[in-house]
């Protein structure tokens, strides 16, 4: 049997297999089909500091290989998130590793939410900081497209928590090292990889934009090559772990990223066509390592033969 375990810093997750944040609710409806604690690491739908209703529908359009969405960061918001009995309650029942992820418009919402997650940290294994978002127009992608910004949100969130910090990098930007490495100056203890890319799709019938918010996110297979891309290069320029996704949906996909410099990855559209996907990723990495005389997962990371 391989050692699936891996060491991100002063996390050590059980397996590389996480879940991408939006993607998987707070666990509560997956819970149903088989533990969630089988993950590496659940990580939840984005917390601001207010509740939020997103935008407006359609927001989602299914395209070739992949989806675009433009959910504007529905939300339940930092109080509701810390009491309600769906949220981070539950989650502290099931025994999950638990990350959470946090947006806002400026960096003192950034802060204000890991504070209160600082407070109340009994059960949660990180932070991940989306500041790459591409459907909120204040805050998302206006952090994650600008050095210096992106710096203001993780040095206001890393004064307030001394959790585990993730960095969610946004890909449309023209060199990610710059990104990568910048989230490591500014205190980050690693990064995350990729988020959508801003795409749109129009009904030729209607001659509508297929979202009501005309843009949105690309996500699933489709970007794949991009994230792969993405990673290798961020990988690279950091000392600290990277976390790859971007249409992982089989076990050789995570091979692939661990390759290209993945110390852990996650699973995201992959889990509206089967619920399971993560599960079934983590089933098939571990036969292939299996099947391959791969006795670790750390004898992949960054392992492409160039
Ligand atoms: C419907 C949907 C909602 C998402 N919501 C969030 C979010 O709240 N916060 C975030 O950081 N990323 C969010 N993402 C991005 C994913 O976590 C992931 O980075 C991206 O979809 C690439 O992985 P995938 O191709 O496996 O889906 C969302 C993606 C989708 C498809």
């Amino acid at each position: 049997m391989s050692d699936m375990s891996v060491k991100l810093g002063a996390l050590t997750l059980k397996n590389p297999v996480m879940t991408a944040s939006g993607t998987f609710g707070y666990g509560e409806e997956y819970n149903k089909f088989y533990p969630i604690s089988k993950l590496g690491a659940v990580v939840v739908k984005g917390i601001a500091p207010w509740q939020s209703h997103g935008n407006a529908m359609p927001r989602t359009a299914e395209v070739v290989s992949g989806m675009i969405n433009a959910i504007g960061l529905q939300g339940p918001g930092i109080d509701k998130f810390l009491t309600s009995s769906h949220y981070m309650p539950f989650l502290r029942t099931t025994g999950a590793t638990v990350i959470v992820n946090i947006w806002g418009r400026k960096p003192e919402d950034y802060a204000l939410v890991a504070e209160r997650l600082e407070a109340e940290k009994d059960g949660i294994a990180a932070l991940e900081i989306n500041v790459s978002c591409p459907n909120v127009k204040e805050g998302g992608l206006s952090f994650g497209t600008n050095v210096a910004s992106m710096q203001s949100v993780v040095r206001a969130v890393r004064e307030k928590t001394t959790l585990p910090l993730i960095t969610k990098l946004s890909p449309n930007v023209s060199c990610i090292a710059d990104f990568a490495k910048g989230a490591q100056d500014a205190g980050s203890d690693m990064i995350s990889l990729i988020n959508t890319i801003p795409a749109m799709a129009i009904d030729i019938e209607t001659r509508r934009p297929k979202l009501a918010n005309i843009t949105g996110g690309l996500s699933g297979p489709a970007v794949k090559p991009v994230a792969i891309k993405l990673v290798y290069e961020a990988a690279k320029a950091v000392s600290i772990p990277v976390i790859g996704m971007g249409g992982i949906t089989c076990g050789a996909d995570a091979v692939e990223f661990l390759l290209a410099g993945a110390s852990a990855i996650a699973v995201g559209t992959a889990t509206f066509a089967d619920p399971a996907a993560p599960l079934k990723v983590l089933n098939e990495l571990e036969e292939w390592m299996d099947s391959h005389g791969v006795k670790s997962v750390s004898e992949l990371i960054g392992q492409v033969q160039i």
